[in-house]
């Protein structure tokens, strides 16, 4: 059997600690070359995960026999790397949040089109038990319309990388809505089916620049020769409220360092059922479904499906590959992420809310 070959560009916490294990444990997959400009790093993680070929320069990579390449590189690059290696005939799995700007979102997706290329971002959420259970029972109806919906991912203190690429404006393009609470926004826009922005009014806030304390991420063995300037120029947290084009609102919030609980949180209003995730009552039950049957209010806590979401993404992209399906993550889902983020953070910075032209993705308004 030809096995797929895969090359990854960037071997830090993320490549380290989800792709190459994930890849590795896939019979009809050879993880073959990776890159990395940190040359310690490149060296250490060739050694753990016994990869025959490494490179400095993402360019060298996608020239060589893979067929596929893995995107896990600082926010920034992304785009450019995305492109270069559909161009080069690979397909891609490229790590959240895709692309900092919708500009560079559309041109990959038109860059996909064009090479026939299999483009995944890397969603874990997608294979959670949550979104196993949710995403047939909305298709289905079982909600009826969702027509407002809370999204949050907080934490209490935890900034990633301090002081590295992740608080660098220009490398991250933002900071936690950028880093984490694309997450929780990309599983509600995929549960309700991938409703445009209309308008976006945001804000972000930077209190804690005196009190900021890294969050453990990337995992200390994973940051070897890292370069740490000590900069802090982004957020600590943000929050948007979005009316969609549907007629949907939704509000997204995110911090890495705030007086608040930690966790992520995210409520969908139907008008057949709503949703709580995690169920606030029980964080042992991570669902509760809010209904109504003949006049009684019900809540349904579902037996949840096992899942290994780090596993289950990669094993998803392969299958794309050798089986030719469509990957998971859909072009306008992923466009209405990007698109929302960006304007929370161009809202931020004009005090105005900012309107969406949606250059013809825009889902027709419902309600
Ligand atoms: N899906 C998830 O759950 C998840 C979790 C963490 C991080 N991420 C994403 O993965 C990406 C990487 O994050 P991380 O936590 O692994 O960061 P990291 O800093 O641990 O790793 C990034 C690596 O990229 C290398 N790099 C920088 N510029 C490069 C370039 N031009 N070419 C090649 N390599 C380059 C760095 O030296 C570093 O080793 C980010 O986009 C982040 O948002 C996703």
């Amino acid at each position: 059997m030809k096995k797929l070959k895969v090359g990854i560009v960037g071997t830090g916490g993320i490549a380290q600690a989800a792709h190459l294990p994930s890849f590795k444990k896939l019979e009809n997959v050879e993880v073959t070359a990776i890159c990395d400009v940190n040359e310690k790093k490149l060296a250490y993680a060739a050694k753990k995960f016994e990869i025959p070929h490494t490179f400095t320069k993402a360019e060298d990579l996608l020239e060589q026999d893979i067929d596929t390449a893995v995107i896990c590189t600082p926010n920034a690059f992304h785009a450019e790397y995305s492109i270069k290696a559909m161009e080069a005939g690979k397909h891609v799995l490229c790590e959240k949040p895709v692309c900092i700007t919708s500009a560079d979102a559309e041109k990959v997706f038109k860059t996909a089109e064009k090479t026939g290329k299999k483009f995944m971002v890397a969603f874990p959420r997608r294979f959670s038990g949550e979104a196993k259970v949710l995403k047939p029972m909305i298709e289905n109806g079982d909600f009826g319309e969702i027509y407002y919906m809370k999204a949050a991912c907080l934490r209490r203190r935890g900034i990633p990388g301090l002081g590295t690429w992740f608080t660098d404006k220009e490398l991250a393009g933002g900071g936690p809505m950028m880093d984490i609470g694309v997450h929780v926004l990309d599983m509600v826009i995929y549960l309700a089916g991938a409703p445009m922005p209309e308008t976006v009014i945001g804000s972000v806030y930077s209190k804690f620049r005196d009190k900021a304390t890294d969050g453990g991420w990337p995992p200390q063995e994973t940051r070897i020769g890292d370069k740490n300037t000590g900069r802090m120029e982004v957020e600590e947290l943000a929050s948007g409220f979005v009316k969609l084009a549907n007629g949907a609102t939704l509000f997204v919030e995110a911090s890495w360092a705030g007086n608040s609980t930690t966790g992520l949180n995210a409520s969908l209003f139907g008008t057949k059922a709503g949703v709580q995730m995690p169920d606030p009552l029980n964080e042992k039950n991570p669902i509760r479904i809010f209904s109504e049957s003949r006049g009684i209010l019900t809540d349904v806590i579902p037996n949840m499906p096992d899942s290994e979401m780090y596993q289950e993404e990669v094993n998803h992209f392969v299958e794309c590959i050798t089986k030719d399906k469509s990957p998971i993550t859909k072009k306008e889902e992923i466009l209405s992420v990007v698109r929302i983020i960006e304007g929370i953070y161009r809202s931020a910075e004009t005090g105005k809310p900012v309107i969406m032209k949606n250059n013809g993705v825009q889902t027709k308004r419902r309600v």
